[in-house]
């Protein structure tokens, strides 16, 4: 192979998830140049159906950056969310309870392809289907990305490398073992997805507790279904026909006064995944800052993963922007510390929401009757409403 092509750039970003794009986007705006590199194809990463829920405050930032314009068209505006258990249904109302604040309903992968679109639109440099992506000199001013791409090897050299490559990247591997420190739960229970082509069962979404295991109603679209279930992770999507899964969705959700039924339709996509709490500290070695699933994964149950990874690149952006502004460290050296504090809460969210809600194998008739009162004590009380009602809808942002 002949030598490598080597460019440079100021910041490298390795991955074109929300975290990938989103840091691009807003550095773009300040005047400071990036590359991206993106191991998979555009069509993979925009087909890739993930969560679907924006906090206030992520809507915001996409707004502001000026990637709203279809969001506020098709996003889904909701005011509340249902909590299920016992054969009942209890609303959260969130405006009422966080001084108006709200969440929308927008798939990831739109996010994901309104800023490709933008990107792309704008002529910066976003290449997708890389293969044999390294880092290096992450602890000098120059650090540098290798990878090849059409055959060709080829290199960026930067000032600064972006990690945001998720949970399975190269990025948190390439700093050494003993500079890190990871934090990690595996819970005994995975979330088998589905998309179904159905008219959702309500305006609003369903987080159902049952004997039988929890289960999630979402939607994507007026005519789209997001459906989850508990089940076993290491089940096989095999043993689970789509009249199973309906049957399964039916009985988890049905209310005591039996006038409950969801629409069912065509499923179009389904699969088991796992849950998973991890979060590695610092975020950051020498050049080379890590965002989003890179740094930290929660389980789904408070739809908070994306939200994360946009709040590590506005904090980034934020950073990074200072730095070429005036030479100013302190808000890079800041950056690891100032996420984490959110990254945690945000644990402590989603580990809260998911213990709650789910079955678990060794529960004893105490941890059941124990679970049974905490979501009484939850849908009754104004104040334990308000608490799920404002760590859903997005803590406020540093
Ligand atoms: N080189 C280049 N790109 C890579 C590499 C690699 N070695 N490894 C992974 N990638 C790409 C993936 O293909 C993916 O497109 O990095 C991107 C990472 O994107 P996400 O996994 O979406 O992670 P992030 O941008 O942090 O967004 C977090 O994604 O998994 C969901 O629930 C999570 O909603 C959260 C969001
Ligand atoms: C989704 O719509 O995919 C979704 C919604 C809420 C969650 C998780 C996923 O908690």
């Amino acid at each position: 192979m002949p030598a490598p092509r080597t460019q440079r750039t100021q910041v490298g970003i390795v991955g074109a998830g929300p975290a990938g794009l989103l840091l691009a986007h807003l550095l773009q705006r300040a005047g400071i140049d990036s590359i991206i590199v993106e191991d998979r194809s555009r069509d993979y990463v925009e087909g890739r159906i993930r969560a679907g829920v924006l906090e206030q405050g992520s809507v915001d930032i996409l707004v502001e950056a000026g990637l709203g314009e279809r969001l506020q068209r098709e996003g889904l505006v909701h005011d509340g969310v249902e909590i299920r258990f016992a054969g009942a249904g209890h609303r959260i109302d969130f405006p009422r309870l966080t001084g108006g604040r709200r969440i929308t309903v927008y798939g990831q992968h739109e996010v994901v392809k309104d800023m490709i679109a933008a990107r792309l639109a704008s002529g910066a440099p976003l290449h997708f289907e890389v293969a044999d992506v390294g880092l290096y000199d992450l602890e000098s001013d120059r650090p540098a990305i290798r990878y090849v791409r059409a055959g060709e090897k080829s290199g960026v050299d930067c000032d600064f490398i972006a990690g945001c490559d998720g949970f399975h990247g190269i990025s948190r591997a390439s700093i050494p073992p003993d500079r890190l420190t990871a934090y990690e739960r595996v819970y005994p229970f995975g979330w088998l997805g589905i998309l179904a082509e159905s008219q959702p069962a309500s305006a609003e979404l369903i987080y159902t507790h049952h004997e039988r295991g929890f289960a999630l109603l979402s939607m994507r679209s007026p005519t789209l279904s997001r459906l989850y279930l508990q089940c076993d992770p290491a089940d096989d999507i095999d043993h689970w026909p789509d009249a199973r899964i309906w049957d399964e969705l039916q009985s988890r959700t049905a209310l005591a006064a039996g006038d409950f039924r969801i629409p069912e339709g065509p499923i179009l996509q389904k699969g088991i995944t796992p849950m998973h709490s991890f979060v590695v500290e610092p975020m950051q070695h020498g050049r080379l800052f890590l965002a989003g699933d890179a740094a930290h994964i929660v389980p789904p149950t408070g739809a908070k993963g994306m939200n994360l990874a946009i709040a590590d690149v506005r904090c980034l952006a934020a950073a990074l922007v200072a730095f070429y502004r005036t030479g100013a460290t302190g808000a890079l050296e800041a950056y690891s510390r100032r996420c984490l504090r959110r990254v945690w809460q945000v644990q402590r969210f989603s580990w809260w929401m998911t213990t709650m809600l789910h079955r678990h194998s060794d529960e004893s008739p105490f941890d059941r009757r124990r679970q049974l009162a905490e979501l009484d004590y939850l849908t009754s009380s104004d104040a334990a409403m308000r608490s799920l009602a404002e760590n859903y809808v997005g803590l406020p942002l540093e």
